[in-house]
């Protein structure tokens, strides 16, 4: 099985820039979505892990509607801090799995990794939230399968980076969620975004990592050192590679046009 994840796509209005006017993440995401359309062997689906907006309007969720089209792959949403949980629930009313009402959260059951997506959408913050309720439906859903290969993918993530200004908005609830997590052991990986960058920690028994936006990346600034920022850098993927009796493999790819030369051995 092959789990393709793009994330932090920010994508505004139609004819409208993001980035104070600079960046085109329309056009990135395009770039990202022709590289997993020629992607082989073929992911099983696409997980868009949040931010999948800018500003939280229609139109950019038509926009956005407008963009995926593109893609000739199964395509599952959840919201970040720059969505808009009932904007995005109307602009794709057809995506079936999305619940009618509440928290956007569900599972994909019919693949060899159960998936579930969890909505840390906070209304007004740019941090996320795991509260009691959503905590209470997670524990629930890893209830009832407490032995087969889970991935748990939502937005904000759990762990510190050491980025300071992004970890005062990573998701708020951390350690009540992660005390139902400790529980299971069939856990292989938490997937988030929000952090625009790489990275993969040890956290409760599993491995919480994010990906890369499609969008530019968040200066690699640690314990406040170096400005705190964004700069421009290519769009990026990741691909989860399932593979029985090994786990799930994870990696990033940088979206280019590049010509790949074989090595000469
Ligand atoms: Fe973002």
């Amino acid at each position: 099985m092959l789990i393709a994840q793009i994330t932090d796509l920010h994508i505004r209005a139609k004819g409208a820039l993001a980035y104070s006017g600079r960046i085109d993440t329309g056009a990135r995401l395009t770039q990202a979505i022709d590289y997993l359309n020629a992607f082989e062997p073929r992911p099983d689906l696409v997980l868009a892990t949040g931010d999948l907006i800018d500003l939280g309007t229609a139109a950019e969720y038509a926009h956005l509607r407008e963009l995926l089209s593109r893609l000739t792959l199964p395509c599952y949403l959840i919201p970040g801090n720059h969505d808009h949980r009932e904007h995005l629930r109307a602009a794709f009313a057809d995506h079936a799995y999305l619940p009618r009402q509440g928290f956007l959260h569900y599972t994909i059951e019919d693949r060899p990794v159960r998936l579930i997506g969890l909505d840390t959408h906070d209304p007004g913050k740019v941090g996320g939230l795991m509260c009691e309720a959503r905590t209470a439906w997670l524990d629930a859903r890893l209830a009832e399968q407490p032995k087969r290969p889970t991935v748990i993918f939502m937005h904000h993530p759990v762990h510190e980076t050491g980025i300071v200004g992004m970890d005062r908005v990573r998701c708020e609830g951390a350690e009540r969620m992660g005390a139902v997590v400790r529980r299971y052991d069939n856990i292989e990986r938490v997937l988030c975004g929000h952090l625009h960058r790489t990275t993969q920690v040890r956290w409760c028994g599993t491995i919480s990592a994010s990906v890369p936006a499609t969008a530019p990346e968040v200066v690699l600034a640690i314990d406040g050192m170096g400005p705190f920022g964004w700069r421009d850098s290519p769009p990026h993927i990741g691909i989860h590679l399932w593979r029985d009796g090994v786990g799930l493999i994870s990696h990033v790819a940088t979206v280019t046009d590049a010509t790949p030369y074989p090595f000469a051995y």
